[in-house]
């Protein structure tokens, strides 16, 4: 199985959520300005505790809502002080003065829907504004207690496509993390993957982890492990050995065409594990920075619109990532129901 393709613009899916920011990034009584799909967005957090997103434009003239303050629990623009509620609603126009009568709840700037939970911040971008989610927030799979106990995030200079197709490449391992904590570069041998549909991605089904994942040990016996990608670009690692319950989020959001955040993020029920964190964490930005390095190198091909080979087995994860976007955009226009295409199948590689 062969294809190729040609460099081009990413094209972002549309009335999906996204995994926004963290909690921890918006303080109450805050606002934070930040690009998500190539829009302005303001996100804040009225000082009640709301966390809510807005377009981060004033319906004035286009001064950044963020630059503003809270009054109460309204955003106020720095410019002329219209002042907008959690829903975008328009609540004070200060230059009127009586008489000048205008139906000032009609104007509005545009609001996100936004859920919190688990110390997560997902935003809906829908196709149109004032449509509800077409679905849920993902959930998820983790009901341990607790929040995050460890995040790692770093922002890949490349497009979404590139970044989603670099994290989930698994012919890479031994190339770009070879290193004495993790596998050394001799060790490539083949293996064999089961993988499923799910809903709206496919899954690698439960399996123990491979001897040379060194890491995994200090976990003990019994372990199993699934890794599940879903739209619009989500991975969920959900570790189990015992009673032991770990999950690892990653989350690929997109910030412009050639800016993608990758936050990976975990939770786990045993509070031993934490013990480990400090050990961890110098690990986990070289490991998520030996996959931004690659990719920068990519990057800076693009230019030169070089074509994407993808072949056999171990660029077939990538495959079905193109096509599940593909018909998630093609299912969206038509009004029909999604139809995964990706079939149950096993995967053969060396890595
Ligand atoms: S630009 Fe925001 S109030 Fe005028
Ligand atoms: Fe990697």
């Amino acid at each position: 199985m062969t294809e190729s393709r040609t460099t081009e613009e990413p094209q972002y899916l549309r009335d999906i959520w996204y995994c926004a920011a963290l909690s921890g990034d918006v303080k109450p009584g805050k606002m934070t300005r930040k690009m998500l799909l190539n829009e302005p967005v303001m996100l804040g957090r009225t000082p009640s505790g709301e966390a809510f997103a807005l377009r981060d434009l004033c319906p004035h003239r286009g001064v950044p809502l963020s630059a503003g303050r809270f009054q109460g629990n309204d955003v106020e623009c720095p410019y002329h002080g219209w002042r907008f509620n959690a829903q975008g609603r328009c609540t004070a126009i200060p230059s009127l003065v009586e008489g000048q009568e205008m139906d000032i709840a009609r104007i509005g700037v545009r609001r996100y829907p936004m859920v919190e939970e688990r110390g997560l911040l997902w935003i809906y971008m829908g196709a149109d504004a004032n449509a509800a989610p077409a679905l849920p927030h993902p959930s998820l799979p983790y009901d341990g207690p607790g929040g995050p106990r460890f995040v790692e995030r770093q922002v890949f200079p490349v497009s979404i496509d590139y970044t989603v197709v670099g994290l989930m490449d698994p012919a890479h391992g031994p190339f770009v993390h070879s290193s004495w904590f993790w596998r050394k570069a001799g060790s490539i041998h083949a293996k064999a993957k089961n993988y499923a549909p799910t809903e709206h991605g496919f899954a690698m089904l439960a399996h123990e982890p491979s001897k040379n994942a060194g890491l995994y040990k200090v976990l003990g016996g019994g372990i199993t492990t699934e890794i599940t990608f879903t739209l619009p670009s989500l991975r969920y690692e959900v570790i189990k050995a015992g009673k032991n319950h770990i999950l690892g989020f990653t989350a690929v959001t997109p910030l412009t065409d050639s800016q993608t955040e990758v936050t990976q993020v975990f939770y786990w029920n045993n509070r031993l594990f934490s013990l480990f964190t400090p050990l961890m964490r110098p690990f986990a930005k070289i490991f998520m920075g030996q996959d931004r390095k690659i990719v920068t190198l990519q990057g800076e091909s693009l230019k030169f619109n070089p074509r994407q080979m993808l072949i056999q087995d171990a660029d077939v994860p990538a495959m079905w990532y193109y096509r599940l976007k593909k018909e998630w955009m093609e299912s969206r226009a038509e009004g029909r129901a999604f139809i995964n295409p990706v079939p149950t199948t096993t995967l053969r590689w060396r890595s």
